[in-house]
């Protein structure tokens, strides 16, 4: 039984075979209508969604299942205290996979450990959103043709933007591709983000002038600063207008370039850009679907197998330290043990399993 977490859970065969699939369910829609028939998806929402959970829903419901679940965590028995791992238990007596956000790090994984069917994360705080990155590769190759041998420009928040950190991870498993980071200092990727493209030799840089990193980008990832994920309202306001894309500073952007946003937006893309041909995000809502349906597809298909163990081949320390990340999924679970992974022998660095904050030895 296969749980996708993190986009790492997947190779990147399977990746390419999900785009495989979704672009024959967009050419033979009809053959995927009864694909699911019997089967039911649990949308599990304690953080508000637009665009992940009802294209889940409507992936589902169109290959022929059926879909039960919340919106909104008050209305569960989350809101008595009812913890992840036993709303996974109790949902996995209902469903046949479940598709979780949450606003606590790690808790899909939490999820995925104590469920008997499949979980998929639908976006866990501001650390991963698997299913978005899968929205945004099917719309680079439809865009593009290919997923390698492109500059990628991210610009805006890329501290707390889950679905920047997502991409990158996918993006350095192909060739040729450079990054350019474009964001205030304070906005800067974290640690693990950079980490990873040093080790798949990615070249990257990190600039504060968009205008400036432009015209060499294939493809530009602009993303909101996201006022949920700020403590200091203060710190917000400030950098909230730090990029606002308008008409003008296309210029001198190359004339393929595409232009990509998770949604939603509030003003970091001016709305004049909707009739640009490079502007691409309502086409990448579209494909999140499509690749929602093939991930629905490919993981229901996979439910006979072993359960994957998550602590499989690392080395853990188990409760001898506690993270101190205070929006860990660790902070608020009941007798869930403090797992943490050696990710760096050299140096000796442990990351938190759930949430990936670095170790205080
Ligand atoms: N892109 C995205 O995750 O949008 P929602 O928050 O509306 O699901």
């Amino acid at each position: 039984m296969r749980s996708v977490i993190d986009i790492l859970d997947l190779s990147v065969e399977e990746i390419n075979g999900l785009i495989n699939t979704a672009m024959d369910i967009i050419a033979n829609p009809d053959k995927y209508s009864s694909a699911c028939k019997g089967k039911k998806l649990a949308t599990l929402f304690f953080e508000p969604s637009t665009r992940t959970r009802l294209s889940f829903e409507s992936a589902m419901y169109e290959l022929g299942g059926q879909v039960i679940g919340f919106s909104d965590h008050k209305n569960s028995s989350a809101s008595k205290g009812e913890s992840v791992s036993d709303t996974a238990k109790v949902i996995s007596c209902y469903a046949d996979i479940i598709a979780m956000r949450h606003y606590q790090e790690g808790a899909p994984l939490v999820a995925s450990m104590a469920a008997s069917i499949p979980v998929i994360n639908a976006g866990d705080g501001g650390h991963l959103h698997p299913t978005q990155t899968l929205a945004d590769l099917l719309t680079i190759y439809r865009e593009k043709g290919r997923l390698s041998d492109l500059t990628v420009g991210f610009c805006g928040d890329l501290k707390y933007g889950r679905t920047v950190h997502t991409l990158i991870e996918a993006l350095c498993r192909y060739t040729g591709i450079k990054i350019v980071l474009i964001s205030p200092k304070e906005l800067d990727v974290p640690f693990y983000i950079k980490k990873c493209m040093n080790e798949a030799n990615v070249p990257y840089e990190e600039v504060d002038d968009l205008e400036k990193a432009l015209p060499d980008l294939d493809i530009l990832y602009m993303t909101r600063v996201q006022k949920e994920r700020f403590a200091d309202v203060a710190e917000y306001e400030r950098l909230k207008d730090s990029y606002i894309l308008t008409a003008d500073k296309l210029e001198n952007a190359k004339s393929d370039m595409a232009i990509l946003h998770p949604l939603p937006r509030v003003n970091e893309i001016s709305v004049k850009i909707d009739e640009d041909k490079r502007a691409c995000y309502f086409k990448q809502v579209l494909n999140g679907k499509y690749m929602r349906m093939a991930l629905i597809l490919k993981l229901l298909s996979e439910t006979k197998g072993e359960k994957v163990d998550v602590k499989e081949g690392k080395t853990l320390l188990v409760n001898e330290i506690k993270c101190d990340n205070p929006k860990c999924i660790t902070t608020t679970e009941q007798e869930l043990d403090q797992v943490f992974k050696l990710v760096d022998s050299e140096n000796n660095v442990y990351r938190c399993l759930y949430c990936e904050k670095k170790a205080k030895m």
